[in-house]
Parts: structure tokens; C-alpha cells; sequence
């Protein structure tokens, strides 16, 4: 019984229990550093996917009494595994999604929604073993989906690898429930949650299935359906071939109305152990419907849309208590397409709440009957919505690697290829360039580093948007973000220096110049890499993204707390990357000449600062009046960030390697190059 090992092993191996840090640092599990970056793209070369591809087949239709397979196969199991690993994504701040594998930890592991899934994860530990550390969970869990899919006859795009496990679950922890996703995003009606959560229910991965807050309602379900789709970036399109062609395969599972027992949080050694019977096959409880939605559950067609059409379907309450739609085999409605089985000879079919929505939404309704009535269209949109699903979240085409990995798709933003090393001009020239311009013009010192800033604070290290790759601070929407008014001039300045210097990106030059600046003002930057490109007319790389930090009044601390772990950066970090605010040309922190020095901190922390929002005023030594943001309030007030500056005020070198770990950081985080890259294009 290696299984029954593999169960009992896994939900013990998983560790603390992150509840227990909601409030602490939440950067601990990542990011992950440039170094092990590199070192595990390394590894993951070193995978053979098409034998943990051989391995997951022969895996699908070996049933394992302990969690005996549905109809001889796992395969829709795996598929659902995948599913709600992938699901959890949102645009908002790019949380969720299934890179950092973290479904293995709570919060997740104990979602309801992810009801029996240990079993599943439990059911893929021997290949994982077998294969070693370069095959992550995160791209176990969506290979295995994408193998099923495939194995079942469906259609399939590619496979992006390179997803990296985190060491436990507290990136997930503001998707909630608990007390820091409250404080970052209320929800106050279960059921009801809006922007920036993922789902209309904490813990669920999109909507109710029974319908809003449990009504078999469709057409409010429908509704519920697009607005959390939208969440991660899916439009109607996708949503219903993603829909149709998750539920062509399997069967929903809930066999008496007794529950699944207890959660992994309530009880890790055996969770989900199920209350209705024996608990495992025909008595298995997961969501409490029951029943399969096509007559051929294991095979890939589009019987779900003609199903859909072809009858009428009523509401019942089902064997575990739960309202599910049973079709009426007598009555075929006015469909369109022929019906594809006479029910009468097969296991009853059924539906859910949110699968009847998408005949009770007139636009939804249009494309099941496309899909119905064309099976290349659907097919065409499964495999493209299916594959930005479960990628989505893996950021530029970069990140991707293995043998399998398909063109670069709209949602990858793709930007020129990077070029090679020989073909760009030696670093050093162009720093010396810049270092002479800034000698020249000392004024531009601040104005070269504050545009390096912008360019590239946009990052965020859960879905790997924004950055300066790409030069995107030179289009909409960023060219308007707060604190880029003056950018057009300094990139004029810029470009005058970049003219010199043939095949020398935007990108580059930006990050030069910013690199350059500190420099000139005494700072150090750390690792210095060139390879950016610049993104193409009409690229929409940050169309979610808004100013996070930067010229937002409304900030309280956690969602400064939130924006620096975006970052990717440690709240000493960030506050030695404030103190970049002494290099400012005028206005709250003015020093001249362009000096990095702890003078911020200084005057943060012992002027007397007036104001009851921002901005804030004080005067200066000098007499001349000083202003203040929300963010340099907080970081004066909040106890944790407040020691930060202290410890940084009374320690001008620990300020400076504080301040170039973080630049060096910023500067890099969006590069994802390999090691054979790095050496060739960074010193
Ligand atoms: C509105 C969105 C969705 C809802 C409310 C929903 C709901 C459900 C429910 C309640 C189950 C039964 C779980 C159980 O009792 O075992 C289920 C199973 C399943 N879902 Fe979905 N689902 C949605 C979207 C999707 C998508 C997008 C996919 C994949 C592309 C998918 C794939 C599957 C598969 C393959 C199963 C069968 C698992 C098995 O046989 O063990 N679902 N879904
Ligand atoms: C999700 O959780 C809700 C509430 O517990 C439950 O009604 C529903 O059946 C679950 N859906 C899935 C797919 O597990
Ligand atoms: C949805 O997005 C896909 C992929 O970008 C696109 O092919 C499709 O036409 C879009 N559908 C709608 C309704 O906009
Ligand atoms: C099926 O439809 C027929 C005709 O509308 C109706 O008489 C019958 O009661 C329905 N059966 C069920 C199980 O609802
Ligand atoms: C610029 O790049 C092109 C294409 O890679 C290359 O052929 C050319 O030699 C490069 N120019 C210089 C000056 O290196």
C-alpha cells in the first residue's frame, strides 16, 4: 500500500501552519533569489518530461484501493487537481495560481473546494521521488492536468515548465480566510466579495456551484460566473470552453449527505476521510452533487454544450443534500443539434447551478451553442484558455522551459527575444558615458535615478509583471502614473546618450542612467546586467498594473506591507531604498549636490511634522519647509518599519549595502536569464 504511506507522509511533511504568521513578514517562503532562480532553471533542464509524462499515464489508470479511480481512471481527478491549483490566480496583485505549488499548505490544502485533493497530490508522490528536485509540485500538479486532458483525447497547446515550489503556504495567505486577507480585503458577506479577492467566496475557487450563496439561482449564478472569471483575466470565450471542457470528463462526488470530514487543518494525519459509507469510491463525499455531466466521462467531445441544449433540466435537491439539475430524458428542447444519447441507457447525467447559468446568460448561451454546433472552435479555445490558465502566472515566455513550450501567447506580453551579448555594446562604455553626462549636469543625477525607480517598481514577484524589461514606463498606462510626469524629458536626455550606442535598448539605457546616478551619488548598485528589450506598439504588458506605492495618499500600513512584499524586496529594504528620497531635486528632501546619505532618516525621525494627512510639513534646519507622504509617515510610525530607518540612521554603511542590495534587486527581479546569460551579460 504505497499510497496509504505517501497520504499519511505528505500532510505531515507540509509544516506550520501559516495562520500562525497572518501579520508577521510574509516574504519568508519567497521570493526566491536571482542564484536559486538560475540553479533551478538548471535543474529543470535536466528533466525528461516525456518519461513524467509515460509515468503520469501509466499512474492514471492505476487504482489504488485506498482512493479507488472513478471509471478506471484518475485522469479527470488530476484534471480538477490542476484546476484549482491554477484557479486561485487573480489579476489584482497576481497572487494565486499554481507556481509555488503552494495547494500542498494551508491556507489552500483546507479550502473546501479542495476537498480530497490530498489524495490526489498523495497519488503523484512516487513520481516525484523518481524524478528529483528539478520537477517542482507546481509543475507536477499542472503536467498531470494537461497529460489527462491529452490522454483522454482533448486538445492540448504545449506545456510551459520552470514552476518554483515555495517552502510553505504564506504567499497564499492574503487570498485568505484569515485575518490579514480581512484587513488587506474585507469580504462582508461570504458569498458577495469583490476586487481585489479572486472568488465571490473565500476558500472557494470561483463561484458557489450550488449557486449564490447556495440558491439555485442561474441567472444570478451567471453573473457570479463572469465577474470571477474576469478576476483572472478570462473572458466569456474562454470561461465557457474552459467550463464544458473541465466537465466533459468525471463526476462530482457526494454520495449521502454526511460531509467530507475534517480539513487538513482540522486534522492533518487523515484528513477528508469522508462520512457517507467506506468513505472512498462509490461512497465518496467531495462536494456533496453527485453524478457526472456527460454520458462519456473519460472522453473528450462536446457533449456538455449539447447536453445543455438538448434537455430540459430540473432542480432537485441530490443524494448529498446539495440542489443539482437532473435532465428530463423525455423532453429534448429545441435544440439546435441532435441529442447525443438516449439517457434512459446510461448512468443518470447532471449539472450544476453555474453550469445552467450558461444557458440562462444570453451571451453565454450563443457560444454553447457554437460549441455545440462546432467542435474545432471549441477545441481551438479549450487549448488556448486551458494553457493561460494554468500559465498564466508564470509571467514572461522566459520563465518557461522544457521541450514542450508553445509560441509566445498574448497573455506572455512577448518582447523581442534577448540578444546576444556580442551583438551590444561593453557596459563599461556606456557607464562612462553617462558618468561624464552626469558630471556635466549634476541635476539629472535624481532624474535618471527616479526614472530607473519607476521603471522599474512596477514588478511584482507573484505573476511576474512590470519591471523595466520592456521600457514599458515610456506607454500608457504607466507614462501616467503618479511621479512620471517628467519622464518624456529625461528619456529625451537619455535617448541623446543612447544614440551613441547601436542595438542599446530603452530598457538598458534606463537602467544605465539610474545605475549611473547612484553611482555619482556615492551609492552602490550591486550586479549590473544588459539584454532588456523594449516592448512593442499596442503591447499591453501593464494593463494590470497601478501605482501601488508612489502617489498613493490612501495607503494604510498593510497595504504598504502588501506592496513591499510585491516587490519582492524586505521591509529594511525598502526603507533603505527611501532613503533614495535624499537624492530628491527639490521639494521634501532637498539636498545639494546629489548626495546618498541617512539625511532622510534624520529628518523623518526627529523633525516635529504637522498635518493630520499629506502632505505632511516640517521645517528644516535650514528654515526651508519640508514635505512628507503617507508612505514616509508610515514608514515614521509603524513600529517595525520605524526600527528600520533607526537601525539605518545609525549605520550610514549598513544604509548603503541595504540600499544597493535593494536596488541591485529591483533592477533585476523581471530578467530571467539563464546561467550561461548571466555570465555573458552581467558584472
Ligand atoms: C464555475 C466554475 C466551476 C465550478 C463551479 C465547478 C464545480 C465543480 C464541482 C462541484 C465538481 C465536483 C467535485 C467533486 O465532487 O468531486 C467539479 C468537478 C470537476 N471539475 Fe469543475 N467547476 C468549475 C470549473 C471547472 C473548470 C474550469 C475545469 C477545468 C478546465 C473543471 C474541471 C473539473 C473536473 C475535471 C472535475 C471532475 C473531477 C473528478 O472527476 O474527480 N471545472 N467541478
Ligand atoms: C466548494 O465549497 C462549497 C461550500 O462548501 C460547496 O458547496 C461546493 O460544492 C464546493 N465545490 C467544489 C468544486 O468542491
Ligand atoms: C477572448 O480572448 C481570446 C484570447 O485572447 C480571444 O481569442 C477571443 O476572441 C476573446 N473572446 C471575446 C468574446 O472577446
Ligand atoms: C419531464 O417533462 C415532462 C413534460 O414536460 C413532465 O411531464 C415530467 O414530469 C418531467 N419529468 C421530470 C422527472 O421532471
Ligand atoms: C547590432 O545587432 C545586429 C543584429 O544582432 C548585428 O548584426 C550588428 O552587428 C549589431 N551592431 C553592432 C554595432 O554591434
Amino acid at each position: 500500500m504505497k499510497l496509504a504511506l505517501a497520504l499519511t507522509l505528505l500532510p505531515l511533511a507540509s509544516g506550520a501552519c501559516p495562520y500562525l504568521e497572518a501579520g508577521g513578514d510574509p516574504s519568508t517562503g519567497s521570493p526566491h533569489s536571482l542564484e536559486a532562480r538560475a540553479n533551478f532553471a538548471a535543474a529543470v533542464d535536466e528533466i525528461d518530461f516525456a518519461e513524467v509524462m509515460a509515468d503520469l499515464k501509466s499512474r492514471f489508470v492505476t487504482s489504488d484501493p485506498a482512493w479507488p479511480a472513478d471509471y478506471g481512471t484518475y485522469a479527470p481527478f488530476f484534471i480538477r487537481l490542476a484546476w484549482h491549483c491554477s484557479g486561485s490566480y487573480r489579476t489584482s496583485d497576481g497572487r494565486g495560481g499554481c507556481d509555488g505549488g503552494r495547494q500542498r499548505f494551508d491556507p489552500e490544502r483546507s479550502w473546501d473546494n479542495n476537498t480530497n485533493l490530498d489524495k490526489a497530490r498523495g497519488l503523484l508522490w512516487d513520481i516525484k521521488q523518481k524524478h528529483g528536485p528539478g520537477l517542482s509540485w507546481g509543475d507536477l500538479f499542472v503536467l498531470a492536468g494537461t497529460t489527462a486532458i491529452e490522454s483522454m483525447g482533448g486538445p492540448v497547446l504545449g506545456f510551459c515548465a520552470g514552476r518554483m515550489d515555495d517552502a510553505d503556504g504564506s504567499d497564499s495567505i492574503p487570498l485568505g480566510p484569515n485575518a490579514e486577507q480581512q484587513a488587506l480585503a474585507p469580504c462582508e458577506v461570504n458569498g458577495e466579495c469583490e476586487e481585489p479577492l479572486g472568488s465571490t467566496t473565500v476558500g472557494l475557487i470561483y463561484v458557489n456551484p450550488e449557486g449564490p450563496m447556495g440558491k439555485p439561482d442561474p441567472v444570478v449564478s451567471g453573473g457570479q460566473v463572469r465577474d470571477t472569471f474576469l478576476r483572472m483575466a478570462m473572458n466569456d470565450t474562454e470561461t465557457v470552453a474552459l467550463i464544458g471542457g473541465g466537465h466533459a470528463f468525471g463526476k462530482t462526488h457526494g454520495a449521502c449527505p454526511d460531509g467530507p470530514g475534517e480539513s487538513p487543518a482540522e486534522n492533518p494525519t487523515h484528513p477528508w476521510a469522508g462520512n457517507c459509507g467506506t468513505g472512498v469510491g462509490v461512497d465518496a463525499f467531495t462536494s456533496g452533487f453527485e453524478g457526472p455531466w456527460t454520458t462519456d466521462p473519460t472522453s473528450w467531445d462536446n457533449e456538455y454544450f449539447t447536453n445543455l441544449l438538448n434537455y430540459d433540466w430540473d432542480v432537485a435537491k441530490g443524494p448529498g443534500g446539495h440542489y443539482q439539475w437532473s435532465a428530463n430524458s423525455t423532453t429534448a428542447a429545441d435544440s439546435p443539434v441532435a441529442p447525443t444519447a438516449d439517457l434512459a441507457d446510461t448512468q443518470p447525467i447532471m449539472m450544476l447551478t453555474s453550469d445552467i447559468s450558461l444557458i440562462n446568460d444570453p451571451d453565454y448561451k450563443e457560444i454553447v451553442a457554437d460549441y455545440a454546433a462546432n467542435p474545432s472552435n471549441f477545441d481551438d479555445a479549450f487549448a488556448h484558455a486551458w494553457y493561460k490558465l494554468v500559465s498564466r502566472d508564470m509571467g514572461p515566455i522566459t520563465r518557461c522551459k522544457g521541450g514542450e513550450v508553445p509560441d509566445a501567447q498574448p497573455f506572455q506580453y512577448p518582447l523581442p527575444p534577448t540578444p546576444a551579448a556580442s551583438s551590444l555594446p561593453p557596459v563599461a562604455d556606456v557607464m562612462s558615458a553617462l558618468k561624464s553626462h552626469l558630471s556635466a549636469s549634476p541635476s539629472s543625477v535624481p532624474a535618471f535615478a527616479s526614472l530607473a525607480f519607476s521603471c522599474a517598481s512596477t514588478f511584482r514577484r507573484t505573476d511576474f509583471l512590470g519591471g523595466c524589461d520592456g521600457a514599458r514606463v515610456r506607454m500608457e498606462p504607466e507614462r501616467s502614473f503618479p511621479g512620471n510626469e517628467g519622464a518624456e524629458e529625461v528619456l529625451r536626455e537619455l535617448e541623446e546618450i543612447r544614440s551613441e550606442f547601436p542595438n542599446l535598448s530603452v530598457a538598458d539605457i534606463i537602467v544605465l542612467g539610474g545605475n549611473a546616478a547612484i553611482e555619482a551619488a556615492g551609492g552602490d548598485v550591486g550586479t549590473v546586467c544588459i539584454g532588456r528589450t523594449d516592448a512593442p506598439d499596442g503591447d499591453l504588458g501593464s494593463e494590470y498594473l497601478f501605482p501601488r506605492i508612489a502617489g498613493n495618499e490612501d495607503i494604510d500600513i498593510a497595504h504598504l506591507y502588501d506592496s513591499i512584499d510585491l516587490l519582492g524586496l524586505t521591509k529594511m529594504e525598502f526603507v533603505a531604498l527611501s532613503g533614495g528620497h535624499d537624492l530628491a531635486q527639490e521639494g521634501a528632501w532637498a539636498v545639494n549636490p546629489a548626495k546618498l546619505s541617512v539625511g532622510y532618516f534624520d529628518r523623518l525621525l526627529n523633525l516635529e511634522w504637522d498635518g493630520e494627512a499629506a502632505p505632511y510639513t516640517a521645517v528644516g534646519a535650514d528654515n526651508e519647509k519640508l514635505f512628507a507622504t503617507e508612505v514616509d509617515m508610515l514608514v515614521r510610525v509603524d513600529a517595525q518599519l520605524q526600527a528600520a530607518a533607526q537601525a539605518l540612521l545609525q549605520d550610514e554603511d549598513l544604509f548603503k549595502q541595504q540600499f544597493g542590495k535593494a536596488w541591485g534587486k529591483l533592477m533585476q527581479n523581471d530578467l530571467f536569464f539563464s546561467n550561461e546569460e548571466r555570465a555573458e551579460l552581467c558584472a
